[in-house]
């Protein structure tokens, strides 16, 4: 017989198993799962640490994903079985830089961690820049490369993968393959946004450019220049450019880039993109939580952020004061992304959370698109229902140039009988998440509403980080399945066993 001695660890053993599976959460922290089973977290700080990882998950009949500054909005990282997660963080070396003097380009390589920032900040030393191909400052690249990530532009590539020349990926058996750009090669097209399901990107190469000074202007637009505009003649001549969605105000601020002569100005302009004071998060918040039952605190929050985001949110980055007038100048990355401003904390920091919703559309039907939106919100209206934008951006109109591979949501060459060669423009639509009851926002069903209708009445590609389940599941119906069957030889033959599996994939039918 056992005695109790014999029993304990055993009981220890059992109970161990099923309780030490644990939630993984996003950027927005506790209440905000990326995944719902991980069994471990590993801090890896090489790339041949990461392999030897992946070969021992392998071996032990666990899944593994990367996660890089967990700067995704909802619970689609992993799958729902134990999971390894590898964090990239401290796996961020930049090497091999190469750009002669007068070139017009060069190129770099970075590890699977490093963020956006490390890069411009180490690049910037050495006058240098990688273009337009910016998301946002502490996000990781290899993270932004996976899920397709991308800025705004239509006259250049939008997308984070444009300026990639190759990629290591540890596939799952833990070897390094190596891929080079080329568009006739199924292995570039599937790994250009994998979606992490080929495995973990270890090193990317990338193009550089010499430093330049960028400007940023805005004006004001009403919906109607907007809705019976050319959106092309408004976004493509220029470096970067979007909308800004005051549904409730109906009108637009329209923010465009370009890049100039470092020595056009002096000026050291430096974007604010998410910090705010504790005083000015505390009165957003109270505001934000009593809109979830009171419409009037949001019409009154759309009016305050409209109202400071009409000022330029830029400060002199030597002087620390505020710019009071466009256009500003600055370099390349302070203008684009910027950062925090010192002493502030980012909103998510301060306890703000937020829901997102993301289609992509061709820019063929962007008008129709704009206007079926605004019939939406009318007919919210005529019930008594008035909605109004609760991120303090408002909504993000922006655009992409198209740019080709299997998953990416500018992809073009798809059979559905759109146009996507003329880019396409996503609607992004953030808000704020109540931090009280049950989080729901005000009239929550208008949210889904919206989301089926676009799904189902236009042609539209969702964003990989940027949907819930349901809507994932709802647009998959777009994705291309000639692409997709493509997309599946290479995915089975870098993981055969699909240890990189996650409910993406799965969404998209790539373990049946
Ligand atoms: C505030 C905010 C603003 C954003 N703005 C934009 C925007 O303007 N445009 C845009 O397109 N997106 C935007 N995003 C989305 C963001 O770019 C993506 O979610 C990106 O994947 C996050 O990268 P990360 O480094 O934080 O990775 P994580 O969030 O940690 O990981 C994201 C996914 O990528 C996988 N992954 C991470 N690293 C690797 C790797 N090395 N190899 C393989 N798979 C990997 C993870 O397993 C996970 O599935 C924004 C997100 C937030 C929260
Ligand atoms: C990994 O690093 C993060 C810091 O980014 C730290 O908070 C965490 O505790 C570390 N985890 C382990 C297991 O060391
Ligand atoms: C975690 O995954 C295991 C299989 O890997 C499964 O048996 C278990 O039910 C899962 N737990 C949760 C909470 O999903
Ligand atoms: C970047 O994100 C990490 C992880 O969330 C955090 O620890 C760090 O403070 C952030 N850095 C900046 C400059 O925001
Ligand atoms: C917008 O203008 C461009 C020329 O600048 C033209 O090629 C395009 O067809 C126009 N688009 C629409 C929708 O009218
Ligand atoms: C900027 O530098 C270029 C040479 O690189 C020169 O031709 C130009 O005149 C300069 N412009 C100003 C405003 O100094």
């Amino acid at each position: 017989m056992l005695g109790l001695r014999n029993l304990l660890p055993l009981l220890a053993l059992s109970l161990g198993q099923g309780a030490s599976a644990f939630v993984y959460n996003t950027f927005d922290g506790e209440g905000s799962p990326s995944c719902h089973n991980v069994t471990e977290v590993h801090n890896a700080t090489s790339v041949d640490e990461i392999a030897s990882l992946v070969k021992d998950a392998k071996e032990r009949g666990l899944r593994v994903r990367a996660a890089a500054q967990g700067h995704h909005w909802y619970d689609a990282q992993c799958s729902d079985e134990e999971t390894m997660i590898i964090r990239t963080e401290f796996v961020n070396g930049i090497e091999q830089f190469e750009l002669e003097d007068g070139a017009e380009s060069g190129s770099v390589v970075i590890e699977a961690g490093t963020t956006f920032l490390e890069l411009s900040s180490w690049l910037h030393e050495r006058n240098a820049n990688i273009g337009t191909g910016l998301v946002n400052w502490n996000i990781s690249l290899g993270g932004c490369v996976a899920m397709g990530a991308h800025r705004t532009s239509l006259r250049e590539s939008a997308v984070v993968v444009g300026g990639v020349l190759a990629l290591d990926i540890i596939d799952g058996n833990g070897e390094i393959r190596h891929i080079e750009k080329n568009e006739d090669d199924d292995e570039w097209l599937a790994a250009s946004t994998s979606l992490g399901l080929l495995g973990i990107i270890a090193r990317l190469k990338l193009s550089v450019y010499p430093e330049t000074k960028v400007w940023a202007k805005q004006q004001i637009l009403d919906e109607d220049d907007v809705f019976n505009g050319n959106l092309t003649d408004l976004i493509a001549p220029y470096e970067t450019a979007n909308l800004w969605w005051w549904p409730y105000k109906k009108k637009f601020h329209h923010r465009y880039y370009d890049s100039v002569p470092a020595n056009t100005s002096d000026q050291e302009g430096f974007q604010n993109t998410f910090s705010v004071t504790d005083l000015e998060a505390g009165a957003a918040k109270a505001l934000l939580d009593s809109g979830k039952v009171l419409p009037s605190s949001n019409w009154l929050a759309e009016e305050i952020f409209f109202g400071q985001w009409e000022k330029p949110n830029f400060r002199d980055k030597r002087t620390n004061e505020p710019i009071d007038e466009f256009p500003v100048y600055g370099w390349n990355y302070d203008v684009l992304i910027g950062g925090l401003y010192e002493g502030q904390k980012p909103v998510w920091e301060h306890g703000l959370r937020g829901y997102t919703l993301e289609l992509a559309f061709p820019m063929t039907r962007a008008n129709e698109m704009l206007k079926r939106v605004r019939e939406l919100f009318d007919a919210e209206a005529k019930k008594g229902k008035i909605m109004a934008a609760t991120y303090r951006s408002g909504v993000n109109i922006k655009f992409g140039k198209s740019h080709y591979d299997f998953l990416g949501q500018v992809t073009t060459g798809t059979a559905d009988g759109e146009d996507w060669s003329q880019g396409a423009i996503m609607f992004d639509f953030p808000s704020y998440r109540p931090s009280w009851g049950d989080q729901k926002r005000y009239n929550e069903e208008f949210y889904i509403k919206l989301a089926n209708t676009l799904i189902d009445e236009f042609t539209c590609r969702p964003h990989w980080t940027k949907n819930t389940r349901d809507v994932l599941k709802r647009a998959s119906k777009h994705v291309d399945p000639e692409y997709l069957a493509r997309f599946k030889v290479i995915k089975d033959d870098f993981d055969p066993e699909g240890i990189y599996r996650n409910v993406i994939g799965e969404i998209l039918g790539l373990y049946e």
